[in-house]
């Protein structure tokens, strides 16, 4: 089922009454890269996944995003649909959002699983590359760069094997609206880094990376993951950086086990 909440596209699936789940994705995707996940788990929870504004079908009204309004927006859907205490799930730029988001208000969820992220913000070089990144959008127009951008994201072995979904998640951001993608590039340029409040969170957390993602590395999330108390960290075979699409059957089993637990 879908629903508009203050203009964002929000799909529900599974029964209201169970417990709730809310999925973040990643830049620049949309909420159907959760698909796998949700499939399995909507027997059990109630699945809600958005798109954040700007990409996907949620519009880019003017742009102007900050990593602030992406939390305001995903404070505000928690509220709309009265989820009580909703486990956060994100990955990569829907790490971002869901680090700021509980660094500000960790009460209001129960868990997190975070998928192929990090909570330092960008220095000079990531700061210089997205500013690139939108001088190319507005000289050559968005599918260059995300063509590009898309083609890091994923693994050889995803590439390789699964050539078909490969090139959708290319032809889908190809009807991303350049105001929007150059929105979410700027908000994640002027995020803050949580690194500070990691040692801070209570809440049980599950932090899963891709053992080929060249974004997000290993490198970078296992420190990250040694940072949270009692934080499991899994590590998924043949994915890059996009391994709820790449490897669902291993990201699906280590979130299984991990909700058991809960
Ligand atoms: C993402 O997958 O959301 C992006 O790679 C995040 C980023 O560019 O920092």
């Amino acid at each position: 089922m879908k629903e508009t909440i203050n203009g964002l596209s929000v799909f529900l699936e599974g029964n209201s009454k169970n417990k709730s789940i809310i999925f973040i994705h990643g830049f620049p995707y949309d909420s159907t890269m959760w698909q796998s996940q949700i499939n399995l788990l909507k027997e059990e929870y109630f699945c809600v996944a958005y798109d954040i504004r700007g990409l996907g079908k949620s519009p880019a009204d003017n742009g102007q995003f900050t990593m602030e309004s992406f939390v305001d927006d995903l404070e505000m859907i928690i509220n709309q649909l009265k989820l009580d205490k909703p486990i956060l799930c994100g990955l990569s730029m829907g790490g971002y959002i869901g680090l700021r988001a509980v660094e500000k208000f960790e009460n209001k969820f129960s868990a997190i699983i975070f998928c192929d992220t990090r909570a330092d913000a960008d220095g000079n070089e990531g700061k210089l590359k997205r500013a690139a990144a939108i001088k190319r959008i507005n000289t050559e127009g968005v599918a260059p760069f995300t063509k590009d951008f898309i083609t890091n994201c994923f693994g050889d072995y995803f590439k390789q094997n699964y050539k078909v979904e490969f090139e959708k998640r290319i032809s889908d951001s190809l009807s991303f609206d350049p105001v929007g993608v150059k929105g979410s590039l700027l908000a994640m340029m002027g995020r803050n880094d949580t690194t500070e409040y990691l040692s801070k969170i209570k809440i049980p957390a599950l932090i899963i990376c891709g053992e080929f993602d060249a974004l997000t590395p290993p490198a970078v999330m296992k420190p990250m993951a040694e940072k949270i108390n009692n934080a499991e960290f899994v590590v998924i075979k043949n994915s890059g950086h996009m391994s709820p699409i790449e490897n669902p059957k291993e990201v699906n089993e280590a979130m299984t086990k991990f909700l058991l637990k809960l």
